[in-house]
Order: structure tokens, then sequence, then C-alpha cells
């Protein structure tokens, strides 16, 4: 994704024309971008020969899923819905893990007869309903426990899992009381520890902080794990200025935990796979000019792309076509939906900008569409991706019979 003479390419399309083709708002993928990420996550972590389930929440859409399964992934899933679609985009089911922490009877006999590699639960009411599921059924059931090591993650308090007064996982106590309570089970084998303390991490000392609880519960516990399971929340560079996060720093610290304990490691990662793999790109319905500021209202709102207005995350907005002049005005990039905090960023000295541009709202690929609603009765847009020179449209944009 660049500019090519002032003008927005994505793997050599350009962006208007594919918008006067497929219409606005439109969600666009890079494949090259993904594959990249791929390679990238995978080379930065090779030494671990880890399991990557890429997180399916982040991105769910079935086209790219295939592309991911190709790519050699498998899937961290949340609903009987992401499972689902995981199986039918081919996702090998031994590379499979289901979290939550609130997994219904039926997802978990769905999950059972899936034969998935792990279920990984989040309390003991949960693994209770697991072992009975499985009694049903009369399976043995690989399940993964969820420890909530109280770790904070130093990122958006709303989206930290790691800290006590969250909801995921068990605590320290609870893990060992779990853990030698089903050492009886006939029907459960605790063969994972997970643990996942946020998204969005930009310093690697969290989870450096994270192993270490990790490690001083497993010296003192007489239990093998098969595997650990480090979550995701690797983060990405929304504003193109923040530093990365380390990789090779966290990396270290694996390598030294897992050479003590012996087990596989499992990552779930979402954004860092697919977050800057997409776009979402919309016209500029109208400009409305107050004495302070000019509102420019986009064809696309907090319904298309919540995280501006959930946890007033900054998505860059760039022009389709770029010019040299500079707004006076301070601009504020609205959507239509009938609420406050629709509202993507505000801008000082953006270029000069007419109804009718295409705008660029950037690292949209994930928590994007997935997250999308039909508030306001307005339809979700359309999806495509672009790899080499094909593109392809991977969901249609509703149509108002879908949704009445
Ligand atoms: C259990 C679990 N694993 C993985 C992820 C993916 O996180 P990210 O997209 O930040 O990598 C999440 C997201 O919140 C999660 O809850």
């Amino acid at each position: 994704m660049r500019y090519i003479n002032n003008k927005f390419f994505i793997e050599g399309k350009d962006i208007r024309s594919l918008t006067k083709k497929f219409n606005t708002p439109l969600y666009c993928y890079s494949y090259k971008n993904l594959r990249e990420n791929v390679e990238n996550f995978k080379k930065a972590f090779k030494e671990i020969k880890p399991l990557i389930c890429f997180s399916v929440k982040s991105n769910s859409n079935i086209s790219l899923l295939k592309e991911i399964k190709k790519l050699g992934l498998g899937a961290d899933v949340v609903s009987k819905g992401e499972l689902y679609a995981s199986l039918k985009a081919g996702i090998n089911k031994s590379k499979i893990v289901f979290s939550g922490v609130g997994k219904t009877k039926n997802e978990i006999e769905y999950a059972i007869k899936q034969k998935i590699l792990l279920i990984n639960s989040e309390s003991l009411s949960e693994v209770l309903a697991i072992e009975k599921a499985a009694k049903k059924l009369n399976k043995i059931v690989d399940i993964g426990l969820r420890l909530n090591p109280d770790t904070d993650a130093e990122t958006l308090k709303q989206i930290s899992t790691g800290k006590s007064e969250n909801k995921f996982g068990v605590d320290k106590k609870t893990f060992v009381k779990i853990i030698n309570l089903m050492k009886q089970s006939k029907f459960i084998n605790i063969k994972c520890l997970s643990v996942h303390i946020g998204s969005q991490i930009l310093n690697h000392k969290p989870y450096e902080k994270m192993l270490n609880v990790l490690d001083k519960l497993l010296k003192n516990l007489d239990y093998k794990f098969e595997f650990i399971d480090l979550g995701g929340g690797m983060g990405i560079n929304y504003d193109h200025k923040t530093k990365k996060l380390n990789y090779t720093k966290y990396k270290k610290s694996i390598i030294k935990f897992k050479n003590k304990y012996n087990c596989k490691i499992i990552f779930e990662p979402g954004r860092s796979i697919i977050g800057n793999v997409g776009i979402l790109a919309s016209k500029v319905i109208y400009l409305k000019h107050n004495k302070t500021k000019t509102f420019v209202i986009l064809d696309a709102a907090m319904n298309d792309l919540i995280r501006p207005a959930l946890y007033n995350a900054k998505h860059r907005i760039v022009p389709s076509l770029r010019n040299m002049s500079r707004s006076k005005k301070i601009l504020e990039f609205v959507g239509p939906v009938c609420e406050t905090t629709d509202k993507f960023l505000t801008e000082r000295k953006f270029q000069n900008i007419k109804e009718n541009d295409i705008m660029i709202i950037c690292d949209t690929g994930a928590y994007g569409y997935s997250l999308s609603s039909n508030y306001n009765l307005r339809l979700r847009p359309a999806e495509i991706l672009i790899k080499g020179n094909k593109v392809k449209i991977i969901r249609k944009r509703q149509k108002i019979t879908d949704i009445i």
C-alpha cells in the first residue's frame, strides 16, 4: 500500500478505481501484506517452533481464513461460529484452540465432536461442564486452563485482560486447585496452561513479567504441561511513530522459559497478522463548517469501524489523492450515525479536501469488519481482497433485504 504519483495504490490498484467499481464504504485487503506478516512472525519466533493459531475474532472473513490456512497457521476461536468458519476454511482441527470465558454446553459438545487440539477453559464451572460433556460423549478431552497472571499489559484499559479485576482466567490458587482436582478425571486431560494479558502491547516487559509469574507457579507445581499457550496481543504501529514491539527480546525470555519447562509454545496473534492488511475506503459525503472546525462527514461510520468510538483508538486517515495544500481549519472526520462518539479523528493541517473525495482509514484489518454492526440499520460494507493482479469480492455488500 503506497502512493504512486500521489495516488494511493494497493498492490498496483488505484483505490479510486476500486471504489468506483465496488462503491464505498469498502474494506480492502492486501494479500501481499498478509503473507509478509505471517512470514515475519514465523521468522521472528523460528527457534521456538510455535504453533501459531490466528485469532479469528480479529477478522473472520472466510476467504482470508483460507489464505491464512494456506500460509500454515491454525486458529484461535471464541465461539461455535468461529470454529465452524475455521473448519470450513480448511484449517486443520489439530491446530485449533477454543478460548473464551463462557462456552455453552452446545459449543463444548460441538468442539469435542470436532476433536480440536484444545478447549482452553477459564473457570472451575467450565472445566466441570467440559468433563460432563466428555462423559456424555464418552471421549477423553484435552483442555487448557487459563491463568490470570495479574499482570498489567500496559495497554488500553478496555483491551487489558490479564489483571485480577478482569473476567479472564483463574487466579493462581484456583489454578492449582483445578489442576489437583482434575488429576483424577477419566475424561479430562489438562495439557495446556494458557494466558493472554491483553491486546495492542508494544512493550516486551509486560510479557516478561507474565513469564515470571508462570515460572513462579510452575516451579512449585508438580505437573507437566505439554503446551504453554501465550496468547496474542502483539501490537502494531497505528500511528507510524511509536516503537514496535521488540520480538527478539520477547523471544529471548520465551526460549529461557521453554528450555526450563520443555513445553510446546502456542501463540494466538490476531492484530499483528491482519491489522495492517486492511484499509477502509470511504467517500466524503458533505463538508460542514462551524466557527472553529470543518466536519468531514464520511459515508463510513462507527457501525463499520467501532474502535475509535469504543475505546478512542486512533486510525490514521489519508487521502486517496495527495495534494500539497493545507487546510487552515481543523478537520473532524465523522460518520453519519446519530451518536456524538461516531467520530474517527481530528486533524490539524490536513490537506484541503472536497465533497466526494475518497479517504483511506488505515490499518483496519483487525477488529474492523469483525466488530461491525447494523446499528442505525446501516448495511455492512463489502470486503475485497487484492492478490497480485486479481481483485476478489470476499464479502458482498449487504442489501436491505438481508437485514429486514
Ligand atoms: C484469548 C485471546 N487470544 C488472542 C487474542 C488476539 O489478540 P491480538 O489480536 O491482540 O493479537 C485475543 C484478543 O483479545 C484473546 O482474547
